[in-house]
């Protein structure tokens, strides 16, 4: 039985690769990266998925705004739909997705945050702990409801933050706590270990 995976993402696309390698490696339960997409057709996780031979795609955005417009929040979805997903994940996606695209994948979609929600919302979380300064922050993969970085908290993995840290350092380590807590949640979700909160 096969479990069909979206992977959405902005930027370099670590995360995604993160995924990728716990695929090949068979860490990744019965899910299986069917297509990976993004708001920028620079982006280098659309060439990073090319390199595992997987379908990569952009659709176009205006890239000043921080919100999908309507019609391009539609595209998306269509353009998700074509493979009927069981899960969409969003890995570093900078876009704030409006609501009837969130309605349509309610329970199948899950987004992965660099802090310790609630704390540190938004953009710039790691920069925010660091400055605040917080002795412990990390990262959370969450199911996303239309309220932004708001939905039921599926798993977290924390990081120390030490004296020694420079911001640098922690992002290093948000994001090695990341590539390990990603995989490991979409793998339990593949394997029905975890399941949607009831509303
Ligand atoms: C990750 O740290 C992810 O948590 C963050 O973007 C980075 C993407 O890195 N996402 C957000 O801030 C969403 N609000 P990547 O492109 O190397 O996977």
């Amino acid at each position: 039985m096969s479990f069909k995976v979206i992977v959405i993402g902005s930027g370099k696309g670590s995360n995604a690769q993160a995924l990728l390698r716990a695929e090949q490696s068979g860490k990744l339960g019965v899910a299986e990266i069917a297509a990976v997409f993004s708001d920028r057709e620079d982006a280098p996780i659309l060439e990073l998925a090319k390199t595992y031979n997987k379908p990569a795609q952009s659709i176009p955005c205006n890239s000043q705004k921080a919100r999908l417009a309507p019609e391009e929040s539609l595209l998306l979805l269509k353009a998700i739909q074509i493979h009927s997903p069981d899960l969409v994940v969003l890995a570093g996606f900078m876009k704030i997705l409006d609501a009837p695209f969130i309605d349509a994948l309610r329970g199948r979609i899950i987004n992965l945050h660099p802090s310790l929600l609630p704390s540190f919302p938004g953009i710039h979380s790691i920069e925010q702990a660091y400055n605040f300064p917080v002795k412990i922050t990390g990262c959370t993969v969450h199911w996303v409801i239309p309220k932004l970085d708001a939905g039921p908290i599926i798993d977290q993995r924390s990081v120390a933050i030490e004296p020694t840290d420079s911001l640098s350092t922690l992002t290093e380590k948000v994001h090695a706590a990341e590539h390990a807590l990603l995989p490991d949640v979409v793998r339990r979700i593949s394997l029905k270990q975890i399941t949607v909160p009831n509303e």
